[in-house]
């Protein structure tokens, strides 16, 4: 699906009246389905106080990383840069936490709120080397959309 239409659809189910979390859930399905190299979508969003992220809605198979301290893993990593994150090949990683074998990429864009680094979109890919600049635009796009319902 073109870029432009999946920026609509996004603007779209951010103004539709459901909660916030049906919305997210909503964006997580449709990345997942419409754009081929990507695999598991989903959102974290700081813990409260803490220095942690805790999941939110996600689309694709459940993980065990349902809390990740700042600092570790990509995700981790992002909390505390407050910069995009794109691994092409998560084998190049350290520090990376993995979601399974099959995950062969991995792109976080955060999410600001007011300047503050509330959270990100992670996405992993059953591919290597999938992404481009593009998905950086794009996701740095949903976040914006995401950060004025949060
Ligand atoms: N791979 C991530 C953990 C979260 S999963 O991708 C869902 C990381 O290294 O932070």
């Amino acid at each position: 699906m073109k870029i432009k239409l999946l920026e609509n659809k996004i603007i779209h189910i951010i103004n539709n009246s459901e909660e916030i979390k049906n919305k997210l859930h909503e964006i997580c399905d449709l990345l997942k389905n419409e754009i081929a190299h990507y695999d598991w979508v989903g959102f974290y969003f700081r813990n409260g106080s803490k220095q942690e992220l805790k999941l939110a809605q996600f689309s694709g198979k459940t993980t065990e990383h349902i809390i990740i301290p700042f600092g570790k893993g990509i995700c981790g990593q992002v909390a505390v840069s407050n910069e995009n994150f794109v691994v092409q090949d998560v084998t190049e990683q350290n520090n990376y936490l993995s979601c399974g074998i099959a995950v062969k990429s991995e792109i976080v864009i955060p999410i600001f709120k007011n300047g503050k680094n509330i959270g990100q979109i992670d996405i992993d890919s059953h591919q290597k080397n999938p992404f481009s600049k593009k998905d950086e635009r794009f996701l740095e796009f949903v976040c914006e959309q995401v950060s004025n319902i949060i």
